[in-house]
């Protein structure tokens, strides 16, 4: 389906501009080549903007729904962000999104773009809707709300990404991810599963170099031993791929459970507390300092080969316990 013809119609709008000194732009990343002028555009009703192109396609159009709604909640404008309305040619639009076709999510793919905000209005070139809806949040980023009003600034920017990469964190442990987000980036993506980012929980672990390591607690400048090197990473081994870098453990905890790795206690008759001397502690301590990562497991040679071995990290676990002079449940591990 085109949607050359399309066109965004919201409560917003681009009724004045006015001349000021440039402000300070928070544009992160800084974008390649920036132009500032001393302009700016009020924004507050029927804002409209036009998709045109080859690459005016279904994700690009999602893409400017997307950053319509965003510009509602920071400017607190309500609009209809999902009203679409064909507008009978471009010169009736506030702001013009053109893109030459869809582009690919793939490594190599034209991600530049072209944004000119002037006192006329907006406009957004790129040769791939993927370049476009890069545009799109360099717009998202430059919307300013304060005293003076709401409001884009004059810029003519030239960008593209830096860096060859295509992923998307999904840090669901720390920031709630609408399935929306998830769906809108599952194509191209990276998956692999991180948690604190501090080396205790234990979840990225995976092979660098060959290496079995926690990823949050390695350093590409330690690994890649010169400028431009390749660096590697791969799953850990022993354990079934579900996606990317992401691996089934339910091996690793079946195993893990199998030793019962709880504290049984001491059974005791009299009263007070159980005592525990600092050597009878320094019999198991390092053995409670395993963050269960199975790096051991993945890097294991017996688990490689044979799949009824509990595996190293399941051995220290029963270690850890039968070596607790506090635990009484020897004859139930063993
Ligand atoms: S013992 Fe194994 S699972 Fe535990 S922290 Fe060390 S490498 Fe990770
Ligand atoms: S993210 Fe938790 S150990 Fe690396």
């Amino acid at each position: 389906m085109k949607y050359a013809w399309l066109a965004v119609v919201l409560m917003l709008s681009i009724p004045a501009a006015a001349a000021e000194g440039p402000q300070t732009l928070n544009l992160m990343p800084v974008p390649a080549q920036l132009e500032q002028g001393n302009t700016f555009i009020e924004i507050d009703s029927e804002f409209t903007v036009t998709i045109e192109g080859g690459g005016a396609t279904a994700r690009l159009r999602e893409g400017v729904q997307r950053m319509l709604r965003r510009l509602s909640d920071r400017s607190t404008l309500f609009f209809d962000g999902t009203t679409f309305l064909q507008l009978e040619g471009r010169s009736l639009a506030s702001m013009v999104v053109t893109a030459g076709r869809e582009g690919e999510l793939a490594l190599g793919e034209d991600e530049s773009y072209r944004l000119e905000i002037s006192a006329d209005g907006v406009d957004l070139t790129a040769a791939t809707g993927i370049g476009a809806l890069r545009g799109l949040e360099t717009v998202l980023q430059l919307l300013t709300r304060d005293d003076k009003g709401i409001r884009l600034p004059a810029v003519v920017i030239d960008d593209a990404p830096r860096f060859p990469w295509r992923g998307l964190m999904i840090d669901s442990s720390r920031h709630f991810m609408p399935v929306g987000v998830l769906k809108r980036n599952l194509d191209g993506t990276l998956c692999f599963r991180k948690s604190c980012a501090h080396g205790v929980c234990g979840s990225d672990a995976m092979t660098i170099n060959g290496v079995e390591r926690l990823a949050c607690k390695t350093l590409i400048r330690d690994v890649a031993d010169q400028e431009n090197a390749v660096v590697t990473i791969e799953p850990l081994k022993s354990l079934p791929v579900q996606r990317d870098l992401m691996v089934d453990y339910t091996r690793f905890f079946d195993a893990y459970r199998i030793v019962k790795p709880f504290l049984i206690p001491v059974h005791k008759t009299e009263q007070g507390e159980t005592i525990q001397t600092p050597s009878e502690r320094s019999k198991f301590d390092d053995a409670t300092k395993c963050i269960l990562c199975a790096s051991c497991h993945s890097s294991c040679p017996v688990v490689e080969n044979d799949p009824e071995f509990i595996g190293p990290a399941a051995v220290l676990q029963a270690a850890r316990f039968v070596f607790d002079s506090m635990f009484w449940g020897r004859h139930e591990q063993t």
